[in-house]
C-alpha cells in the first residue's frame, strides 16, 4: 500500500481543530505529521491530541517546519492575511498546499501563488468544502445533466450574527473582508461551480455593502449581483449583522432547486426541486475536500478548486466595495 502523505497543520484554531484535523484523521491517504502555532505548548498539545506522527511535531517557525524532508503537504488554517506568505513559502519548499478560503487577500498575491505553483509543479487546492456536500453534489449533477434546462438565475444567502469586532476578520491586520471572507466567498464559489461550466465566466459584478452596525473598515453585509457570459444572472448576500437560515436557489428554463440550511459546515440541510424532495445522505464535506487534495497529488490532476479558481474568487471579492 502507498504510504500516506505527511501533512502539517498551520494554525490551531477553530476550523483546524473541529474539521480539518478530524478529516485528515479519517482519511487513509494522508496523516497529520506536524503543527505550527505561535505558542509551542499549543502546537504540542494540538499535535498530541490529533496524533501527529513526526518525531518532533510541534513548531513555532515555519521555515523549520518546512525544512523537514519527510513533510509532503501543508494545510493553511490561519487568518486570511497570512495565507499568501505561508502558502508561497510552502510551495517554494516543494510542498503541496491545501489553503483555507479565501486563498489570499489580493489578486497580486493570488497571481504570485499561481506562478509559484506552476514553477514548482506542486498541487495547490483551496478549501471550499461546500463542493463536497452530498446534496450539493446531487444538485451539480442535475445541472450538468440538463435536468433544470438552461440556467437562468442563482441565489445564495449565508449570514451569522457576530457579537463584536474583536475577531481578526473585522480587523485589517489579519483580515481584508468580514462577511465576504467568512461566508460570502463560499456563496460565490458555489454559484461559480454550478454556473460557470454552462454559463461561461462572470462578466459583470455590482454590489452594495453595509458597515452600519459596528462601523469598522470591513463589510458587515454584502449584497452582490453578477452576470455570466450566457446572460444568466446570480446574486448572493453575506452578513454578520443578522442570523438567517442559509439558502441556495438555482433556477433554469426547465426547473429549479431550493436548498435550505445546506450552506453550513456540517453537511446537513434539505433540498427540493420542481419534482419534489432531493434526498441525500449527509457526509463529512471536509473529508471529501481532503481526499480530493490527496487524489490530485497522487494522480497528478488538478484538485476540484485549484489556485486559478481561488484567484478568480479573490478577483471578484476585490471588485466588491
Ligand atoms: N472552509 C470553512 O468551512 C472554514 C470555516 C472557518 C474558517 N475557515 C478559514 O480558516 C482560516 C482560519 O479560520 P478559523 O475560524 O479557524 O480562525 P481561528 O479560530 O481564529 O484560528 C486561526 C488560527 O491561526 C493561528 N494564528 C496565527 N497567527 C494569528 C494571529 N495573528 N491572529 C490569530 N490567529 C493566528 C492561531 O493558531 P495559534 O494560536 O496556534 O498560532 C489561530 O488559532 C481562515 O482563513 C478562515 O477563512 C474556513
Amino acid at each position: 500500500m502507498t504510504q500516506p502523505l505527511n501533512a502539517a497543520m498551520l494554525g490551531t484554531g477553530r476550523i483546524a481543530e473541529l474539521r480539518l484535523a478530524p478529516a485528515i484523521a479519517k482519511s487513509r491517504g494522508i496523516r497529520l505529521w506536524s503543527v505550527l502555532s505561535r505558542d509551542p505548548a499549543r502546537a504540542a498539545d494540538f499535535a498530541r491530541r490529533h496524533g501527529a506522527r513526526a518525531p518532533e511535531p510541534a513548531h513555532v517557525h515555519l521555515d523549520q517546519l518546512l525544512a523537514d524532508p519527510e513533510l509532503d503537504a501543508v494545510v493553511v488554517a490561519t487568518p486570511d492575511r497570512l495565507h499568501a506568505a505561508q502558502a508561497l513559502a510552502a510551495v517554494e519548499a516543494g510542498k503541496h498546499v491545501l489553503v483555507e478560503k479565501p486563498m489570499v487577500t489580493s489578486t497580486e498575491d493570488g497571481r504570485a501563488l499561481v506562478d509559484a505553483r506552476d514553477r514548482h509543479r506542486v498541487t495547490v487546492a483551496v478549501g471550499y468544502h461546500l463542493r463536497w456536500h452530498a446534496g450539493h453534489r446531487r444538485v451539480e449533477r442535475l445541472v450538468r445533466d440538463g435536468a433544470l434546462g438552461h440556467l437562468r438565475h442563482l441565489r445564495a444567502q449565508w449570514t451569522w450574527p457576530a457579537s463584536d469586532t474583536s475577531n481578526w476578520r473585522a480587523q485589517p491586520a489579519m483580515g481584508r473582508w468580514w462577511s465576504l471572507a467568512g461566508v460570502g466567498t463560499h456563496c460565490l464559489d458555489t454559484i461559480r461551480w454550478l454556473a460557470v461550466p454552462s454559463c461561461g465566466e462572470v462578466v459583470s459584478v455590482e454590489s452594495v455593502t453595509s458597515r452600519s452596525v459596528w462601523g469598522g473598515p470591513h463589510d458587515e453585509t454584502a449584497v452582490v449581483v453578477m452576470a455570466f457570459e450566457s446572460g444568466a444572472t446570480a446574486e448572493f448576500c453575506s452578513s454578520v449583522q443578522f442570523g438567517s437560515p442559509s439558502r441556495l436557489e438555482v433556477y433554469g428554463s426547465g426547473g429549479y432547486v431550493v436548498a435550505d440550511r445546506t450552506l453550513t459546515i456540517d453537511g446537513e440541510g434539505s433540498i427540493r426541486t420542481h419534482e419534489g424532495e432531493l434526498p441525500f445522505k449527509p457526509t463529512d464535506p471536509y473529508l471529501g475536500e481532503v481526499e480530493d487534495f490527496v487524489g490530485a497529488i497522487r494522480d497528478g490532476r488538478p484538485p476540484a478548486v485549484d489556485a486559478a479558481e481561488g484567484l478568480r474568487n479573490v478577483e471578484i471579492l476585490e471588485s466588491i466595495s
